[in-house]
């Protein structure tokens, strides 16, 4: 290992994010990334984290493990409280002892989804659901240590793991037709191009780090409906798509129902144009095409 390069410690990298981390890490040659899912690293066991930071030193976390399950959330309350409140409170204290930073990645579920115009990050939080309340205490707890970059996105999909793209790929497959929420408007991310802001941000060590919160997702916005018209489109499959309202397809946890970012501190921060979800999202779907998925 290049002694000039930069240690990294990637949490929950099994995941979509830790996913996308490690498909791109060789395109930073700067960094020495250690890559831990629960394991290797339960982040919630405090014993394991101090004792994985205090021997490898990173110069940065990244923790990209969560309960992300929204729905199991509304019931495994316990559980999610543990994984997104308490296990980052605990990264960031033993960041902080131990003199490394912490790129924390949380969510739009802070809001409550009833603002006309996008959120920045001085707006008024909210969380309408579990997952939102134990993401939004997770985030505080992690940046009241002083050593925590809290990076919000929204509407997360990858070419790895499970999520919304790959759902609808999945079932316009096989069905005629999907049913889809369209009075609910966001902005796509495509954990590819976050992956690479981090990576961007950790590459320029210490000067690149800004202790503050952050919100990214991909330009433009959607609903729910015209993001699923576009993936059948960009996917050449034969499916119609219809457009429902939230109130015909009950779900446990409440969402927003717009979530749409202002992302104005991270682009004059860094300097970043960041890309339209519809380019991104053809970005994902060339590889799923490539990998036969579609
Ligand atoms: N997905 C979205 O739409 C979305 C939207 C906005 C924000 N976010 C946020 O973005 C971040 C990344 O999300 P993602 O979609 O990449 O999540 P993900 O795919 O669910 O990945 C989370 C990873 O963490 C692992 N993990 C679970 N418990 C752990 C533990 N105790 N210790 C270590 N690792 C553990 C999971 O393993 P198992 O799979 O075995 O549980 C999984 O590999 C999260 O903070 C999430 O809240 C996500």
């Amino acid at each position: 290992m290049d002694n000039d390069s930069i240690k990294v410690l990637v949490t929950g990298s099994n995941g979509q994010l830790g996913s996308e981390i490690k498909a791109i890490a060789s395109t930073y040659p700067m960094l020495s990334i250690t890559f831990t899912d629960i394991e290797d690293l339960d982040i919630t066991d405090e014993k394991a984290v101090n004792q994985a930071i205090q021997s490898l030193r990173p110069r940065y976390v990244i923790n990209c493990a969560a309960f992300t399950a929204v729905d199991k959330a509304e019931v495994e309350v316990d559980l999610a409280t543990k994984l997104n409140s308490v296990a980052p409170s605990l990264l960031a204290k033993s960041c902080k002892d131990n003199g490394c930073k912490m790129i924390h990645v949380s969510t739009d579920y802070v809001f409550d989804g009833e603002s006309k115009t996008p959120y920045d990050e001085h707006s008024q939080v909210n969380p309408v659901s579990q997952y939102g309340i134990s993401k939004l205490n997770g985030e505080k707890e992690a940046f009241l240590s002083g050593v925590c970059m809290v990076i919000r996105t929204s509407w997360l999909y990858s070419s790895f793991g499970g999520n919304f793209v790959k759902t609808i790929i999945r079932n316009g497959k096989i069905k005629p037709e999907l049913r889809v929420v369209s009075d609910q408007v966001g902005c796509p991310t495509y954990a590819r191009d976050l992956a690479d802001l981090i990576l961007k941000i950790v590459s320029k060590g210490h000067k690149g780090f800004i202790p503050e919160i952050f919100h990214y997702s991909n330009e433009g916005v959607c609903s729910w409906y015209d993001f699923a018209c576009e993936i059948i489109k960009l996917s050449n499959l034969d499916c119609n798509v219809m457009p429902i309202g939230t109130i015909d397809y009950p779900l446990p946890a409440k969402r927003p129902q717009y979530s749409v970012f202002n992302k104005e501190k991270i682009i004059k921060s860094y300097h970043i144009a960041i890309p339209q979800w519809k380019e991104s999202l053809g970005n994902c779907i060339k590889i799923l095409k490539k990998e036969g998925f579609i």
